[in-house]
């Protein structure tokens, strides 16, 4: 039987689960996969961790050149997080022809290139399923099966800490400071949660799926990002009133115009498949020209869901010799790709807006400037001088919006767009 060697850098929650799974299943996968993958070394500096997993002192690492020099190590798992020294050390195990399996989307998103370029050159493979949305397995399905399509579109929910918040404000009535207070109590959220509610985790893995989806690459600086902070609870209660439900969307559009990437709170209709996926579950919405629409669904993180991405990793990797690189065409090529940032969307629109005689006509007029159509409008019965106006638009283009809020925002109507959410689906 074929035996892979296994070095783990990082025993966190990712480094954990996957050392539990690998030693639990060890002889399932022999019967299974006909494969004995063991591990050989890790590379951990907090004793108590290590006791708490009750590592054999044996397999304790303490440098990565003392792994990189292992001959029984054949697969490196970087579940470390951070750009350094994950970086130097998933180069070095590379240069030393062994394979690397990631979770680390910060890594990937910056430096993929670099690292398949390294893999490729010592013949060797990186994995990276566990990148994007844990458990779900949306990478292999890109890379895979779903090659033989033009992908139009990519939608998804793929941050569980503001999945969660949302769903709490949505069903629940909470605060975001209540909801972000009891996603820390539970675990989803870190203790400084900016990375998930200010979006800059979602814009990673939706750099990397994009990327995937489209061929090319599409640089993490170059995504439209909002984050979930500034949400207030009156949108979202007005947006279930017009059948709307919202989700911070990761969107990936291939458009004649260019590509629209964009990560923001979005309303999306209740009835969308999308709209059902709650709490701190992720899922993918892909549209393909062969396939039409086609969604994963699942938890994106945690110990174990993602640790079956990254052994599921590791088990292709000690099955097959033959490796698959990303096919991004245009590497990094700056201005390679055209990015468009005239998205292309519906707008729900709310307008504090004083209740008298010709407001409502001098709103929409501005609206009518730029061409824009509006398809729905409710007024709030509510009479303290000024009420809240809901337009919601037919399709539009977001400079006109910007502009007719603009005008909106500088005549002297007494009306002000205090929020601007974009409709999807
Ligand atoms: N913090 C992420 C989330 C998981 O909440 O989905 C790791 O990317």
């Amino acid at each position: 039987m074929r035996k892979v060697g296994v070095a783990i850098l990082g025993l966190g929650v990712v480094g954990g689960g996957t050392y539990k799974v690998l030693t639990e299943h060890r002889e399932f996968y022999k019967s299974t996969q006909k494969v004995d993958i063991s591990v050989e070394c890790v590379l951990e500096p907090r004793k108590e961790r290590l006791l708490e997993l009750g590592i054999d002192e044996n397999i304790i690492c303490s440098s990565i050149a003392e792994v990189c020099s292992n001959p029984d190590v054949e697969i490196v798992v970087e579940v470390m997080g951070g750009v350094e020294p994950a970086k130097e050390y998933v180069l070095a195990a590379l240069r030393n022809g062994k394979s690397v399996v990631t979770s680390n989307k910060e890594l990937y998103c910056k430096y993929g290139y670099e690292l398949e370029e390294t893999a490729k050159k010592h013949n060797c493979g990186i994995f990276y399923e566990a990148t994007c949305v844990g458990g779900v397995p949306v990478i292999r399905t890109l890379l895979d099966n779903l090659q033989g399509n033009e992908i139009s579109s990519l939608m998804g929910i793929i941050n569980g800490t503001t999945n969660y918040i949302l769903t709490k404000m949505t069903s629940d009535g909470m605060s975001y400071d209540d909801a972000l207070a009891e996603a820390q109590a539970l675990g989803y959220a870190e203790k400084n949660p900016e990375a998930d509610v200010e979006g800059f985790d979602a814009v990673y893995k939706l750099s990397i799926l994009s990327s995937l989806a489209f061929h090319t690459k599409i640089p993490y600086e170059k995504i439209y990002r909002e984050g979930i902070k500034d949400v207030c609870p009156i949108d979202i209660q007005y947006g279930r009133q017009l059948g709307y439900v919202m989700k911070l969307l990761a969107i990936a559009k291939n458009t004649s115009s260019g590509v629209e990437v964009r990560v923001h709170p979005t309303f999306i209709s209740g009835s969308h498949p999308l709209a059902a996926v709650g709490d701190n579950f992720n899922a993918v919405y892909i549209t393909g020209d062969s396939i039409g629409d086609t969604m994963l669904y699942g938890l994106g993180a945690g110990e174990f869901p993602t640790a079956s991405a990254v052994v599921g990793d590791i088990i292709y990797c000690a099955t097959h010799d033959n490796y698959n690189y990303s096919p991004f065409s245009n590497t990094q090529v700056a201005g390679a790709v055209r990015i468009s940032d005239n998205f292309r969307s519906s707008y729900y629109i709310r307008v504090e807006a004083e209740d008298r005689s010709g407001v409502l006509s001098k709103i929409a007029s501005a609206f009518s400037r730029q061409s824009i159509s509006v398809a729905r409008v409710v007024q709030d019965d509510v009479s303290k001088g000024s009420v809240p106006m809901i337009l919601v638009t037919h399709p539009t283009n977001e400079n006109s919006v910007r502009k007719a809020v603009e005008e909106i925002n500088e005549s002297s109507l007494g009306s002000r767009v205090v929020s601007i959410i974009r409709v999807a689906g």
